[in-house]
C-alpha cells in the first residue's frame, strides 16, 4: 500500500482518498507508528499528511530520518514537508508569514518531475505559519510563494519530494495531477487500484474465509449492506441469505422499494421479517434520544438472531456480513479489533457474545468507493445512489415519543419533501434529506378560516462527502415554498414549516 501517515486534523483521509482516486490503494497510519512498523507493512510510498503543529515546537511530532533512508518514496505535504526538510536536514523557521487560502505559487524554470510543463504561475491552497527556508542537500527547489520561499522540492534519484500547498483539497487546480506524478513517475507505481481488481481480490478473501458455511447479512436498504451483499454473494452464491428487519421506523414506501429492487437487481436469498410491533412496543413512552437507539440496536439484534435461528434449523449460520466502512475503522483506531466500530453505524452496536464471526468486505473502502464497486457488480442506480438512512430510522427524527400516529404524520412530510426534491433534479446534489418532527412542540397557526396549533416540520437537506463534516444545502427557494405548501397543506397536523441551516459541525446531520 501507499501509507499516508497522519499527522492530525482532517487531512489524512482525504489524502488517503486521492490516492486512491488515482488508483493506487492507500492506508492511514497514525504518526505515532515506529518506522519499522510502517516498513513492515512493505510501503510502496508513503506520504506524510499535514498537521495543525509547529515543527519545532514543544512535542511536536517529528519524521524519523531511518524512514529517508529505505529507499521508499516519500511525499510530504504542508507540516510533513517541513517535518521532512528538518529530518534531512534543512531548515524550516517561523518567519511569521502566515500564509492561508488560495496563494499564487511561481514555479521555477522547468518545474522538476513534479511540476513540469505547469504554467509558471498557479493557484494553490496555503494553510501554513512555519515555513521551509532551506532545502536538504540533494534537493530541487521547483517553487516557492511569497510567504514560502521554497514551496516545493524533490530528489528524483532518492525519490523523495514535497510540497508546502495542500494538493489535496479541490482550491489547488492542479493538485490531483500533482499527486499523480509523485505516484507514478517519481514513485513509480502503477494504476492497478479499480473496481474489479477490488472485487476480485474481495471475492477471493470471502471464499477462503467462509469455506462452505452459511452466511447471513442485514440489509437495510442503504447503499453499503447493499453491495457488501453483493459481493458475498458473488463469492459464496446461496450460501448467502439477506434479512431485511421492518422495524415500522421505515419511510413510506421503503420496504416495498427495498423488495423490488433486491429482487429485480439480484438473485440473492431475501427475507423480510416483519417486527413493527415489537420495536414499537418497546420504544413506546421513551423520549431519550441514546435509550431509544439502545432500544433498537437491542432489538434488531433479537430479531435478527431469531431469524438466523429459523435458518438454523436447516444448517448453522457462522457468518454474519457488516457493511463496515474504512472511515469507522479509521475512527475507532486503527481496526485491530473484530468489531470495534462506531455503536452509530450499527445501530447500538454489536453484543460481546455475539455467535457469529464478522464478514466485512468493505472494510477497506470510502464510501465512494462503495458506490463504484456496486455499479461494477450491476447493481441499479437505485440501489448505488441511494441516500443514506439511519439504522434507527425516523425513531431519531421524532423528536419525542415515538408512536404510529406521529410516524404516519412524519412519513407524510418525509414524502412530501423526497418527491419534490426528486422532481426538482437535485438527488444528487443533496447528499442526505432528513426531515424532522417536533412532536412536542406546538405552535399556533391559521389554516383554513380557523385557528391551529400543530406541530413543526423541520427541513435538515445537507451537502457532504462522506457525512464527517456536512454543509447544509441551499436548496432554491421555489422548491423549498413548494414543499412547505404541500406539507402544511396535505399534512393535517402539521402548520409550519422550518429549514436547518446548521454545518456539521456543530450540527449533527440528524437530530437525535
Ligand atoms: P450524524 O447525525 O452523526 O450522522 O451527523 C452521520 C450519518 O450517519 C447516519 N446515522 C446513522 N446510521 N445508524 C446508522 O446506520 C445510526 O445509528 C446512525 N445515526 C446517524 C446519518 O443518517 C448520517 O448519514
Amino acid at each position: 500500500p501507499v501509507l499516508v501517515v497522519d499527522f492530525g486534523a482532517q487531512y489524512a483521509q482525504l489524502i488517503a482518498r486521492r490516492v486512491r482516486e488515482a488508483n493506487v490503494y492507500s492506508e492511514i497510519v497514525p504518526s505515532s507508528m515506529p518506522v519499522a512498523d510502517m516498513l513492515a507493512k512493505r510501503p510502496a510510498a508513503i506520504v506524510l499528511s499535514g498537521g495543525p503543529s509547529s515543527v519545532y515546537e514543544e512535542g511536536a511530532p517529528q519524521v524519523d530520518p531511518a524512514l529517508f533512508t529505505a529507499g521508499v518514496p516519500v511525499f510530504g505535504i504542508c507540516y510533513g514537508f517541513q517535518a521532512m526538510a528538518v529530518a534531512l536536514h534543512g531548515e524550516a523557521a517561523h518567519t511569521g508569514n502566515r500564509e492561508f487560502g488560495g496563494t499564487p505559487l511561481t514555479i521555477a524554470a522547468g518545474g522538476g518531475v513534479l511540476l513540469r510543463d505547469l504554467e509558471a504561475h498557479q493557484s494553490v491552497w496555503m494553510s501554513h505559519g512555519d515555513c521551509v527556508t532551506a532545502a536538504p542537500a540533494g534537493f530541487t527547489v521547483t517553487a516557492g510563494s511569497p510567504g514560502a520561499p521554497v514551496a516545493a522540492f524533490e530528489d528524483t534519484e532518492r525519490r523523495l519530494a514535497g510540497v508546502q500547498f495542500h494538493p489535496e483539497v479541490a482550491h489547488t487546480p492542479h493538485g490531483q495531477e500533482i499527486l499523480r506524478r509523485f505516484l507514478y513517475d517519481i514513485a513509480g507505481l502503477e494504476p492497478t487500484w479499480t473496481s474489479n481488481n477490488i472485487i476480485e481480490e474481495q471475492v477471493a478473501a470471502i471464499r477462503e474465509k467462509v469455506g462452505t458455511k452459511r452466511v447471513i447479512c442485514g440489509l437495510s436498504g442503504g447503499v453499503d449492506s447493499a453491495v457488501a451483499a453483493a459481493l458475498v454473494h458473488k463469492a459464496v452464491g446461496d450460501q448467502l441469505t439477506c434479512i431485511f428487519v421492518d422495524h415500522g421506523l421505515l419511510r413510506a414506501g421503503e420496504a416495498e422499494q427495498v423488495e423490488k429492487d433486491y429482487v429485480a437487481a439480484t438473485a440473492i436469498n431475501l427475507k423480510v421479517v416483519d417486527a413493527s410491533a415489537t420495536f414499537l412496543g418497546a420504544l413506546a413512552g421513551v423520549t431519550d434520544p441514546e435509550q431509544k437507539r439502545k432500544i433498537i440496536g437491542r432489538e434488531f439484534i433479537r430479531t435478527f438472531e431469531a431469524a438466523a435461528r429459523e435458518l438454523d434449523a436447516e444448517d448453522h449460520v457462522e457468518f454474519l456480513v457488516q457493511g463496515t466502512l474504512y472511515p469507522d475503522v479509521v475512527e475507532s483506531g486503527g481496526g485491530t479489533g473484530t468489531a470495534n466500530i462506531k455503536s452509530h453505524h450499527n445501530v447500538g452496536g454489536l453484543p460481546d457474545d455475539l455467535q457469529f464471526q464478522l464478514v466485512e468486505p468493505l472494510r477497506t473502502l470510502f464510501k465512494d468507493e462503495v458506490r463504484q464497486i456496486g455499479a461494477a457488480l450491476g447493481l441499479p442506480e437505485e440501489i448505488v445512489m441511494r441516500h443514506p438512512f439511519p439504522g434507527p430510522g425516523l425513531a431519531i427524527r421524532i423528536i419525542g415519543a415515538v408512536d404510529e400516529e406521529r410516524l404516519e404524520i412524519l412519513r407524510a412530510a418525509d414524502l412530501i419533501a423526497r418527491e419534490e426534491l426528486t422532481a426538482a433534479g437535485l438527488d444528487r446534489t443533496v447528499w442526505q434529506f432528513p426531515v424532522v418532527l417536533l412532536a412536542d412542540v406546538r405552535s399556533v397557526g391559521v389554516q383554513g378560516d380557523g385557528r391551529t396549533y400543530g406541530h413543526p416540520i423541520v427541513l435538515r437537506p445537507v451537502s457532504s462527502d462522506d457525512a464527517m463534516t456536512a454543509d447544509w444545502s441551499r436548496l432554491p427557494h421555489e422548491l423549498i415554498a413548494k414543499i412547505s405548501t404541500r406539507i402544511t397543506n396535505e399534512v393535517r397536523e402539521v402548520n409550519r414549516v422550518v429549514v436547518d441551516v446548521t454545518s456539521k459541525p456543530p450540527g449533527t446531520i440528524e437530530w437525535e
